[in-house]
């Protein structure tokens, strides 16, 4: 899919280089010249200590909340467009403040989309302040020359989707989904989707803008010419997909002559099921898409993987969650049985210790619950004999009461 030259340019625009994630990086070095903000503190509030990534329209800091307790970590976005232009400045600018409202909007009701903290200018600056992921993001995972099974990349493409649905119920468009742009939270596994510097709400721009924003490979034609829709973000899972499966990046993939379709099968060990999922996902035609993310999140969860790709693999994220269900199941039954046995133990103690204190003549309970007669006087035993029963010489031998033999 050659893109023409004119809208690489207007991508490029607006793209962006992202800094290694592990602030080990050559993101330190950075000198505070390029950097003016480093050691800054905003509002009083926000002291800016790295230098996490520059994009298109400003650069991602790493920052420390000085107001709140164990003064957390928070991430800071400086509207710093780079390009001057007057026609682009406003572009920016609006998008700026759209991935604001995004954010406040979807970060507060979902948890793998980072809340909003501020949204403030000082000094004729923008700034955006969001909650810090503390992770790494998907290059660290989806690495070139390095395949991923079948089984991790039908996981990683659930996750993705399931965030993304949530996002596209909202008719919003990320407009710019890569692995830079979806973290891996340490805490608990689960992916985040981050960058919503991009996005688009539907219908919010008038029908004669046409600006191209996105990231080339992982953006289909109906978003390089300006007409975004949301089934360009589930194209651009799709290439994850296939990028995961291949270990080949988007831009060393082949496209068929004819259909303009991209050929990556070959490349691929992967079930025909999961195969046809992925085409429809980077159909070049964007009609023949899944149109969302919940309708390919559907078509993923109907296919039915071969037994051979379920089965467990180390480092494989799904691959420990059915783990500690089985742990779980043995050490309950464990605890069952130690309590059973424990019980029992104690009642034949207990039962044990009666059957020697009492005094001979005496019915013990464990002699009752075991039926086991004692020794009696030859006068009760005569009465017995005829007409008692067992509970009723039981009673006798407690309270000692004159029993009528029957006529
Ligand atoms: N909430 C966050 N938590 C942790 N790291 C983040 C967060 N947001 C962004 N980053 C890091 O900063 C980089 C740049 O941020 P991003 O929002 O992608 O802006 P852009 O790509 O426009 O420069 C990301 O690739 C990621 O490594
Ligand atoms: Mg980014």
């Amino acid at each position: 899919m050659e893109l023409p030259q004119s809208k690489i340019e207007t991508i490029k625009l607006l793209g962006s280089v992202d800094c290694d994630n592990t602030y080990s990086s050559s993101c330190r070095t950075r000198n505070t010249h390029q950097y003016p903000l480093l050691k800054k503190i905003l509002r009083n509030r926000f002291e800016i200590t790295q230098v996490l990534g520059s994009g298109g329209s400003g650069d991602t800091y790493l920052a420390v909340d000085l107001d709140l307790p164990g003064k957390p970590h928070c991430v800071v976005k400086h509207f710093k467009p780079k390009d001057s232009n007057p026609a682009v400045v406003p572009i920016a600018k609006s998008l700026f403040t759209r991935e604001a409202e995004a954010l406040y909007q979807l970060g507060n009701n979902h948890d793998q989309i980072p809340t909003l903290f501020a949204h403030f200018d000082e000094d004729g600056d923008f700034y955006l302040v969001q909650r810090f992921v503390d992770g790494y993001d998907l290059t660290q995972e989806i690495i070139v020359g390095k395949s991923l099974s079948e089984n991790a990349v039908f996981n990683l493409l659930k996750d993705i989707l399931e965030v993304l649905a949530f996002v596209h119920q909202h008719n919003i468009i990320h407009r710019d989904i890569k692995p830079q742009n979806i973290m891996r939270r340490h805490s608990d596994g689960k992916v985040v989707l981050i960058d919503f510097g991009s996005i688009k709400k539907l219908g919010a721009l008038g029908a004669n803008v046409t600006i191209a924003v996105g990231t080339p490979g992982y953006m289909p034609s109906e978003q390089a010419k300006g007409k975004p829709k949301l089934c360009s973000d589930v194209y651009a899972v799709g290439m994850i997909g296939i990028q995961a499966l291949t270990g080949l990046q988007p831009n060393q993939l082949q496209e068929d002559p004819d259909t303009e379709e991209i050929i990556w099968r070959h490349k691929a060990q992967v079930s025909d099921a999961l195969a046809d999922v992925i085409d429809l996902m980077v159909r070049d035609r964007h009609s023949q898409r899944y149109q969302s993310a919940t309708e390919a999140l559907q078509a993923l969860l109907s296919t039915k993987l071969p037994p051979s790709v379920t089965i467990a693999e180390p480092n494989q994220n799904a691959d420990h969650k059915s783990l500690p269900l089985f742990r779980n199941f043995f050490l309950l039954l464990g605890m069952g049985l130690g309590v059973t046995t424990s019980l029992v133990i104690l009642v034949l103690f207990y039962a044990f210790l009666n059957a020697n204190t009492s005094l001979p003549d005496q019915p013990t309970k464990f002699n009752r619950l075991m039926d086991i007669p004692t020794n009696k006087s030859s006068d009760q035993k005569e009465v017995c004999k005829n007409n008692c029963t067992i509970e009723e010489n039981t009673k006798s031998q407690i309270y000692p009461h004159p029993v009528k033999k029957s006529q």
